[in-house]
């Protein structure tokens, strides 16, 4: 059994100085694509699933896909964690469904827009702590805001994190694991130019709590040639810029340790089922599109497996169990 809490994942990683990749999943070819990568480069790995993803696959077939996941692989360390939850519920549903770690993203209000005041994030993330934490489930919380343009998840202005206001956030919370907004945003099209991102902040921070474990969202790289290949075959996607890899490895460097992937996978399965398409229009098999969309998947994961230095770290460590995190969390 291989299912294990993120805290133990990302510790680890603070211990190697490596970041984990936490890739989003909606389906089996993505969870699939997602656990083969671990497995291959023996890396440890965080499944996660957005509200989205819960309510796409009616909660029961995700939870019984990461099962599956699981069973099929139980050499590989996997964490499964709800990503952005904005609600106590959700927080629970997560936890009842087996989820080892939650994110509870008091960054923005409910309506997924505009930014909550630092004592109402506090407030809602210290629950989500008080409910998470009795059952050894790891918590994220996250301070500032990203400029993104995904529905649900678009701050109306976009708010970098203080590093004074994370101590203070950590101290009153308890989280495990804190969201940093230091100038990425969610989807495909974040910048114009070759971004400035504001490292000094994780250095700042992680110097600050370093008990905490960063985590870095909206980390897509939206290679160009994926970008190129949607639009070779149909797609009418607008050119535009990702988190370079190379700046993933210099936030590593500074301190973070979980990095959110979702847009590179979503690019590749996009390209690869548009070229099939378009070289044999008589295709209907889902197979035959989802198959190698999976290929791909797996391709890009594997990639940045190697890129953030998890490859190989896998086995550095025995796994740890929730029952354990809770007799930890109880006596903290
Ligand atoms: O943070 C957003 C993730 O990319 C998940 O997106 O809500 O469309 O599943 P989603
Ligand atoms: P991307 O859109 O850059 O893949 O970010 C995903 C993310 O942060 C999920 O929480
Ligand atoms: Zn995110």
């Amino acid at each position: 059994m291989s299912l294990v809490p993120m805290k133990q994942i990302l510790d680890e990683a603070e211990r190697g100085g490596y970041g984990v990749g936490a890739f989003n999943a909606n389906n089996m070819e993505q969870i699939q694509a997602i656990v083969r990568a671990a497995r291959e480069v023996d890396s440890p790995v965080i499944i996660q699933a957005s509200r989205g993803a819960l309510r796409y696959t009616n909660l029961v077939y995700l939870k019984k896909l990461m099962e599956a996941a699981v069973e099929d692989n139980p050499s590989v360390k996997i964490a499964l964690h709800l990503d952005h939850g904005n609600d106590l519920d959700v927080v629970r549903t997560a936890i009842d469904l087996g989820f080892t770690s939650v994110m509870l993203d008091g960054s923005l209000e409910e309506d997924g827009k505009t930014p909550r005041s630092f004592e109402s994030n506090v407030d809602i993330t210290r629950r989500a702590v008080e409910i998470a934490h009795p059952h050894g489930v790891t918590v994220e919380g996250e301070l500032g805001t990203l400029g993104g343009i995904e529905e649900h998840v678009q701050a109306s202005r976009v708010i970098l994190t203080d590093p004074d206001e994370a101590v203070r956030f950590v101290e009153l919370t308890g989280v495990d694991a804190l969201a940093v907004a230091i100038g990425t945003s969610h989807g495909a099209y974040k910048f114009r130019e070759t971004p400035k991102l504001a490292l000094d902040i994780v250095e700042r921070i992680h110097a600050l709590v370093p008990d905490v474990r960063l985590v870095m969202h909206g980390s897509s790289s939206v290679p160009a040639e994926l970008i190129d290949a949607v639009n070779r075959f149909g797609g009418a996607m607008p050119n535009a810029r990702g988190v370079p890899v190379e700046a993933i490895q210099e936030g590593i460097r500074k301190g973070v340790r979980k990095v959110n992937v979702d847009t590179d996978t979503r690019l590749a399965a996009t390209a690869t089922i548009r070229r099939i398409f378009h070289e044999s229009p008589s295709t209907f098999d889902p197979r035959e599109y989802l198959g190698p969309a999976r290929e791909a998947i797996f391709e890009i994961v594997r990639a940045r497996m190697v890129a953030f230095g998890s490859a190989g770290r896998n086995g550095d460590y025995a796994p740890t169990t929730l029952e354990a995190m809770k007799a930890i969390y109880a006596g903290a």
